[in-house]
C-alpha cells in the first residue's frame, strides 16, 4: 500500500477500525460482532447458515483454533509461500493442522477429503474450498477423495425429488471436475453408487455415536426424519477410507467451510477409538450473499449467488443489483464514504479477484468516498464473467472424463 494511502487510511479510523497494515482486516460483513447481551444472532449448521456470523464467536463456541502466525509459518517452510486465502484470513480456523503440517514436515503422506451436496447448481462459494483443495494437492501431491452427499440433500428437504439430485450430481460433478484436480490422484465417491465401500465403516461409526450426542451436535429433534439422523455416519466414514486403502492410520485433512464442522466433532469423537487418526480441519469463512447483510451465498437462493452456468447477462444483473455497503446518495458518499467492511462486493473482490494490494486501495478509496459503489460493481460484474466463462469450457470438457475420476472406476448411473 502507498504511503499516501495509508495516511488516509489513519485519518479514516474514527469511521472504520481496522489492522488493514497488518493484515487482519475484520470481515465484518459476514463476521460482525454480536452484541454480547443479544445472544446468538445467527445459525450455522451443515443445512443452514442464517444471519450475521460471528467467526471469532464460531472459533470459541465450536472449540476451534485460529489459524495463528505459527501455521502460516509452518506453511511457509514447507511451500515457500503463505497462499492469499491463509494470509486474507478466509481459511481462518483449524482443528490439528499443525499434526498434518508436522507429518508432511517428516515426509508422510496424507490425504485431502472434502465434498459437495448437491442440492442444486454449484454457485462461487463452494468453488473456494475446492480451489484451496487443488491448491493443497498440488503442491503436497495429496490423494484426494471428493464425496457426494446425494443422499443428505435427497433426505434434507421434503420437496426434492430424486431425479432432481441426480441430475444435480451430474451437473456438480463437471464443476468438480472443471477446477483441475489430478485425475490420478481424485476419486468421486457418489454415496448412492459407491455405499457398499461407505456402509461397512458408516456402522462401525454409527454404533459408537449416541442419539443425546448426536442431537446436541446437529440439533436434531423429534420432527427430523429418520434418515437425516441416521446420515451423519455416512459423511464421516470418508475420514477412514485412506487409512484403509493404505492399510495403516492415515492422515487426513478437510479443506470446507465452517458449516460443516459438526460433522468432524462426531467423527473426531471415535476416531482413535477405532484405530485412526482424528481427521483434520482448514476451515474457510463463507462467500457472503449478494443481496443481504449477513448469510452466505446458497444454491436454494439463487439471487444471492452466481452459479456457475449462469448467462453473462445473469451475472451482471445479480452483480449490479447486489447489496453495498454504499450511502444512500453520491454525494453523502463523497461525504462519509462508504462502509467497505459491511459490502458484499468489498469481501467477494477481496476474495476472489483482488490482489491484496489492490485489495487494500479499494478500502481507503471506499471508505474515503473517493470510489463509488457502480466502480466495484462493475469490476465484480467483469471479473465474474471472464471467470465463469472459462469455467464453462473447462466444464464441457469435464463430459469426457467423468468415468476417470470415479471412484473404483464405477460408472455414473443410477
Ligand atoms: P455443500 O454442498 O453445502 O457445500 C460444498 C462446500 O462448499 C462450502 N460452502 C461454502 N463455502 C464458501 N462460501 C459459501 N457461501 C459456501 N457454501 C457452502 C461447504 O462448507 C462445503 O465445503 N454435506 C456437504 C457435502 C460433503 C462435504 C464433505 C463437504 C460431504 N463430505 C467433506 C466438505 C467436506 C455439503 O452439503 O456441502
Amino acid at each position: 500500500m502507498n504511503k499516501d494511502s495509508s495516511n488516509k487510511l489513519n485519518s479514516q479510523s474514527d469511521r472504520q477500525t481496522n489492522n488493514i497494515g497488518n493484515n487482519s482486516l475484520k470481515d465484518t460483513c459476514t463476521a460482525p460482532r454480536n452484541n454480547k447481551n443479544d445472544g446468538p444472532s445467527t445459525m450455522v449448521t451443515p443445512w443452514n447458515v442464517e444471519g450475521q456470523v460471528d467467526y471469532d464467536r464460531l472459533i470459541k463456541e465450536f472449540g476451534t483454533q485460529p489459524i495463528n502466525s505459527e501455521i502460516m509459518e509452518l506453511f511457509k517452510k514447507l511451500t515457500g509461500e503463505v497462499h492469499p486465502l491463509l494470509k486474507l484470513h478466509y481459511f481462518f480456523s483449524h482443528r490439528d493442522l499443525d499434526f498434518i503440517l508436522h507429518k508432511i514436515e517428516n515426509g508422510e503422506k496424507f490425504y485431502l477429503y472434502t465434498g459437495r451436496g448437491p442440492s442444486g447448481m454449484v454457485h462461487m462459494g463452494h468453488l473456494m474450498p475446492w480451489m484451496f483443495t487443488k491448491y493443497l494437492q498440488d503442491k503436497f501431491g495429496s490423494k484426494l477423495l471428493f464425496q457426494i452427499t446425494d443422499d443428505e440433500k435427497f433426505l434434507s428437504s421434503p420437496d426434492r425429488t430424486s431425479e432432481e439430485i441426480k441430475r444435480y450430481t451430474y451437473e456438480n460433478i463437471l464443476d468438480i471436475i472443471s477446477i483441475g484436480f489430478d485425475p490420478s490422484n481424485t476419486k468421486i465417491i457418489v454415496d448412492t453408487i459407491h455405499i457398499k465401500h461407505l456402509y461397512p465403516i458408516a456402522l462401525e461409526i454409527a454404533k459408537r455415536i449416541t442419539f443425546s450426542t448426536s442431537k446436541a451436535v446437529f440439533g436434531f429433534s423429534g420432527s427430523t426424519n429418520i434418515g437425516m439422523i441416521g446420515f451423519p455416519p455416512i459423511q464421516a466414514a470418508p475420514c477412514f477410507i485412506p487409512s484403509i486403502i493404505e492399510g495403516r492410520p492415515t492422515p487426513v485433512l478437510i479443506p470446507a467451510a465452517i458449516d460443516q464442522d459438526p460433522y468432524w466433532r462426531i467423527t473426531r469423537d471415535v476416531a482413535e477409538r477405532m484405530g485412526y487418526y482424528k481427521p483434520a480441519q482448514i476451515h474457510s469463512k463463507f462467500l457472503p450473499s449478494l443481496n443481504a447483510t449477513g448469510g452466505k451465498m446458497s444454491s436454494s437462493k439463487p439471487e444471492t449467488a452466481v452459479f456457475t452456468t449462469d448467462e453473462p447477462e445473469v451475472i451482471e444483473k445479480k452483480v449490479l443489483g447486489a447489496y453495498t455497503g454504499g450511502q444512500a446518495t453520491v454525494a453523502l458518499q463523497r461525504l462519509y464514504g462508504g462502509n467497505a467492511l459491511g459490502c458484499p462486493v468489498f469481501w467477494y473482490l477481496r476474495y476472489f479477484f483482488d490482489d491484496q494490494k489492490e485489495s487494500d486501495e479499494r478500502f481507503v478509496r471506499c471508505i474515503s468516498g473517493d470510489l463509488l459503489c457502480g466502480e466495484c460493481k462493475n469490476d465484480l460484474a467483469e471479473e465474474s464473467k471472464s471467470f465463469i466463462t472459462s469455467l464453462k469450457r473447462r466444464r464441457e470438457k469435464a463430459k469426457d472424463s467423468i468415468q476417470e475420476y470415479m471412484y473404483e472406476n464405477e460408472p455414473l448411473e443410477f
